[in-house]
Order: structure tokens, then C-alpha cells, then sequence
């Protein structure tokens, strides 16, 4: 499959989706408070989406690496989970928890994706440097979405800002591009080992979900007997931030803002 090109029209209707998504995201994250379950969070951004007309893009798809559906509209991913945890009634947020939290939705046939990583009531000084950290690695990143730059370079930005800070970014795991589908190519990777040969130019009219995840201590991660929680391996903490991009001549567009 080559790489899918955007025309200006196509890329108004991703800042459609996109903005929806930001809004739940807002609005979910503002809800994570220490005794909120993240079932709580799954109904209101089903709620919400609803109203504002678009389809929660997670639910029921079936992703590449798996053999069934995900079951619900958002990943919420505490502490040591990575991406892909699960909303469920019986997991209360606690003082202190790193809540990454992702949600993409198609509106009109068209998909944006985001995620923000939030702490419920007062963090450790370590986990809000980690938010920080991973914060700037996807804006460092989202300044090199510039045509003719490689999917590599993204990696690099992403890689040596968690380096500046002390800590590591995943293996395996990355974003990917964007639009008519809720992935498809390129892979955009988080570790410098996954940029394969190939390493494809970016070009005007892509559309990218550029997604570090950074963990304190660890590359690793292990998948949890739920077939969806991904972990770190060493049980160090990990954060997640994502926006959808879109690359053109005039400069990368972040779609997933207000
Ligand atoms: N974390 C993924 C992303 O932002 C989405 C997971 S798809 C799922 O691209 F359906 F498996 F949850
Ligand atoms: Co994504």
C-alpha cells in the first residue's frame, strides 16, 4: 500500500474529527480526580462523542497485532501501563496515578487521534518530569513533520529529548499515519531500532499520529494475560502523548487542538 496523500479538503474534514477528539480528551482528562473510575471516563467520552457526532474509532476495531476487537472507546493506561489498558468499573484512580488516556473518532468518514497523559490529584516530582519529558519529545517531533524529512527524524526528536531527560522510549510501539483509516502507514517509532531501511520521506498532504511513549527506566515492555494491557517490564512509570498532523509545505498542522 503506498503512502495515502491528503488533498486540503481531506485534511479539513481529519481537523473535523480531530477537534472532537481533543474535546473529549479535554474533558475526560479534566475529570481524573483520585475515587474516578476509568469507567467513568469510557461513558462520558461515549457520551460525548455521540453528542458531538462522531464514532469512537477504537471500539470494536481490530487491530493488526490482535485477533479481536477492543472493547471499549478509550485506552486508559495507569502508572506502569504503557497503551491499550482497558476502562473498567472496578479500577478507581488514585492520588498520585499517571493517567495516559487515548481516543481517536472518525467524523464523516474521516479519523483523528490524540492522547494526553494527566495525574490524578498530586504527582511525585519524578512523574510530572516524565509528563514533561514526554510532552516535549511529541513537540520537538511534530517541528520536524516537514516534507522531505524522514519518518526517522521523528524517532530522533522523540529519542534524544527522552535521552536529555534520562529516560527511554519503547520498543515496538509508534505512531502511525492517518485519515480515512485510524492506522495506516508509515509506522512513526518511538526507538531508534524500529526505523527500518526503508525510512520514508514525508510528503505534503501526509497526515501522521506522532505518539512518544517514555518510560522512566526501560525499552521493554510485556503484554499483559488480558491481551491488550501493554506494561513496562521493569514496572517503571510511562506517560503517552499523541496529536494528529498533518505535513505541508506551509509547516506541520497539529489538527487535535481545539
Ligand atoms: N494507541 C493506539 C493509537 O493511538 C490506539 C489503540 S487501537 C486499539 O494509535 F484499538 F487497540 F485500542
Ligand atoms: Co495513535
Amino acid at each position: 500500500m503506498p503512502l495515502e496523500l491528503y488533498s486540503e479538503r481531506e485534511i479539513e474534514k481529519i481537523r473535523k474529527a480531530s477537534r472532537v477528539v481533543a474535546e473529549v480528551l479535554a474533558r475526560v482528562a479534566e475529570m481524573v480526580k483520585p475515587g474516578v473510575s476509568t469507567w467513568d471516563l469510557e461513558l462520558e467520552a461515549r457520551r460525548l462523542a455521540q453528542k458531538l457526532g462522531a464514532k469512537p474509532a477504537f471500539l470494536g476495531y481490530k487491530p493488526p497485532f490482535s485477533d479481536e476487537s477492543y472493547p471499549a472507546a478509550l485506552c486508559i493506561s495507569v502508572n506502569d501501563e504503557v497503551v491499550h489498558g482497558l476502562p473498567k468499573e472496578e479500577k478507581v484512580l488514585k492520588e498520585g496515578d499517571v493517567v495516559s488516556i487515548d481516543f481517536g473518532a472518525f467524523v464523516d468518514g474521516y479519523a483523528g487521534d490524540a492522547a494526553v497523559t494527566v495525574i490524578a490529584g498530586k504527582g511525585s516530582p519524578e512523574a510530572e518530569r516524565l509528563l514533561k519529558a514526554t510532552r516535549e519529545a511529541l513537540y520537538n517531533a511534530i517541528e520536524k513533520a516537514l516534507p522531505g524529512n524522514r519518518v526517522g527524524d521523528l524517532t530522533q526528536a522523540i529519542y534524544e529529548t527522552a535521552r536529555k531527560y534520562g529516560f527511554k522510549t519503547v520498543l515496538r510501539y509508534g505512531g502511525h499515519g492517518v485519515g480515512r483509516k485510524i492506522h495506516q502507514e508509515p509506522f512513526v517509532p518511538n526507538n531508534p531500532k524500529d526505523v527500518g531501511k526503508k525510512n520514508p520521506r514525508l510528503r505534503q498532504g501526509m497526515v501522521v499520529a506522532i505518539e512518544p511513549m517514555l518510560t522512566l527506566s526501560t525499552e521493554e515492555t510485556v503484554e499483559d494475560a488480558d491481551g491488550w494491557t501493554v506494561r513496562t517490564k521493569d514496572g517503571s512509570l510511562a506517560a503517552h502523548f499523541e496529536h494528529t498532523v498533518a505535513i505541508t509545505r506551509k509547516g506541520p498542522i497539529i489538527l487535535t487542538e481545539p
